[in-house]
Parts: C-alpha cells; structure tokens; sequence
C-alpha cells in the first residue's frame, strides 16, 4: 500500500512556529514517525511540505495511480482552497485531513474546512500525534475497503 503525506503553508516551520499553540515536534520528526507507522503497517510514505498552493495541487495530481491514501495538513488553505478539494476529487484519492489544533475551538475563519466535505475523516488537536492516529485510520478504511473511491 502506498500512502503520502501532504503538509501545507508554514508547516515546514513546525517546532518553532508558536510552540505554545503547535508544540515543539518538528516536520522532520513527524515525517520520521509517520514513515516508521507506516513500515509497521507494511506500507510505504511519501512525504512532501510546499507553501505553494499550486505546488500542493501538482502534487495531489500525481497522486494519480501512484497512491492508495493520503493524510493533508494544508494549514490555513484548508480554509480557503476550493482547489485543493478538487484535485483530490479529480485523481479520486481518499484523504484524511489532519490539523494540530482543535481548529473548531479557534478563531470563526478557522472552523469551516473547505478539505473536509470530500475527506474520509477528519483529525483535529490531537498535536503531532494526530498524524499517527490519522494514518493508522486511514490505513484500517482502506484495508477493510470503507475508504477505498
Ligand atoms: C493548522 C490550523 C490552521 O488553521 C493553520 O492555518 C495552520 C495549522 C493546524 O494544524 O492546526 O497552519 O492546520
């Protein structure tokens, strides 16, 4: 099973970036567990961060045939990219959209997920370790076929 992880605008910053609020796990720490995951779950990650909305779309298109699942933290383009939706709509790759905060307990613009009506799940403020919990889940839909397109 081959399975990408998407991670959005500033997350590269992750371990830095409001400590306070995101924590002190880095990027490459997080990648790391969720590579090691996904070994134990006999799969294979490809990881990939861009602060590019374009760049972000590029990649979900060459999910296309080279990807069973992915996990996306698109950071605030989840609030307001259509397009990223669309992408995954348009390779028909099922996703499981992740954010660090409980971004339903923060500021109004933040509680509406333009990436979440086309999601298989959605996984908010569990910290960084929502990827692990995001990406066992989304392994356990696809092999018992409730996640598949
Ligand atoms: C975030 C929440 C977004 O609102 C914010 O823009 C981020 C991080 C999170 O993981 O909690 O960049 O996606």
């Amino acid at each position: 099973m081959k399975l990408a992880l998407l991670n959005g605008p500033s997350l590269n910053l992750l371990g830095t970036r409001e400590p306070a609020r995101y924590g002190t796990t880095t990027l490459a720490e997080v990648e790391g567990r969720c590579a090691a995951v996904a070994a134990e779950l006999g799969a294979s990650l490809t990881c990939l961060q861009s602060n590019h909305e374009g760049a972000l779309i590029d990649a979900i298109h060459a999910l296309r045939g080279t990807c069973d699942g992915a996990l996306i933290n698109a950071g605030a383009y989840s609030h307001t990219s259509l397009a990223l939706r669309d992408a995954f709509a348009a390779v028909a790759v099922p996703y499981v959209e992740v954010h660090l905060t409980n971004v339903y307990a923060r500021e109004p613009e933040r509680r509406r997920s333009l990436l979440a009506p086309g999601a298989l799940a959605v996984v908010v403020g569990f910290g960084a370790q929502g990827y692990e919990l995001a990406l066992r889940g989304l392994v356990g839909r696809l092999r018992d076929g409730t996640g598949r397109p």
